[in-house]
């Protein structure tokens, strides 16, 4: 399988769902996923391929990926380790930011989100490698607070809030969520003074206008 390929295997409706991390020969790919389009009304959430696609491939230290249900292409989504994860997390060296994660419309609601947040972490690892090597320990991604399918599709993948929203002009508040990245067996937690994980110590309580009232 290709290494930058995942599938679980524990879950049978999940072993036909994986992502796959977009070569620039991936032309066929490529052109199948500027079709998908999340429902109207769910722009606002995540735009569609069609205009996250070429901003990654414009971007160096953006990696958009495919969801596959079986081979048919169903959603997109990017990982960011660029300039936008400094307004997100403390050590934005540390993390990975997800962003324009979507399902395409028609496959929304059968548990393919699901599936498919679950196997981000596992796909920063493929890609940056472990934290000893310079990879991120954490992704993490903003969702909507009234958007309830993103947040129990990222919890159920694994994702755990940080108490931390973030307010942006002219949006709703964005709930801040974070997912550990595998670690190679060998490599461990560092711990701060606290006894927190390092990584989750860092995360930003918020600038003033984007704290939670
Ligand atoms: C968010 C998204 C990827 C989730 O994928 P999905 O395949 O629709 O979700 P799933 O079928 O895996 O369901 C995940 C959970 O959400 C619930 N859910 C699904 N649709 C829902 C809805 N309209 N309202 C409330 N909950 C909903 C499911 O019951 C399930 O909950 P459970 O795990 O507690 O049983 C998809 O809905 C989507 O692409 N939305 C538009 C773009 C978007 O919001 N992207 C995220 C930006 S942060």
């Amino acid at each position: 399988m290709d290494p930058t390929t995942r599938r679980r295997r524990d879950d049978p409706p999940a072993q036909r769902v994986r992502l796959r991390a977009l070569a620039p020969d991936d032309v066929a790919l490529r052109a199948a996923l500027v079709q998908l389009e999340p429902a109207p009304h769910q722009l606002g959430a995540s735009a569609s391929a069609r205009q996250t696609l070429p901003a990654a491939d414009a971007d160096p230290r953006r990696a958009p990926f495919a969801v596959l249900l079986d081979a048919e292409p169903i959603g997109f989504g990017v990982l960011d380790r660029g300039d936008l994860l400094a307004q997100v997390v403390d050590e934005p060296e540390r993390a990975v930011l997800l962003r324009g994660f979507y399902l395409t419309a028609s496959a929304q609601g059968r548990g393919h989100g699901r599936a498919a947040a679950t196997q981000v972490p596992a796909l920063a690892a493929d890609l940056w490698g472990p934290v000893a090597a310079g990879g991120p320990a954490l992704v993490v991604l903003t969702v909507g607070t009234s958007n309830a399918a993103a947040q129990r599709a990222y919890a159920a993948a694994g994702f755990r809030g940080t108490g931390v929203q973030q307010r942006v002009e002219g949006q709703e508040p964005q709930h801040v969520l974070v997912a550990a990245v595998p670690q190679p067996p060998r490599a461990t937690t560092r711990l701060s003074a606290s006894g927190r994980p390092c990584a989750a110590s860092a995360l930003r309580q918020g600038r003033e206008s984007a704290r939670s009232t």
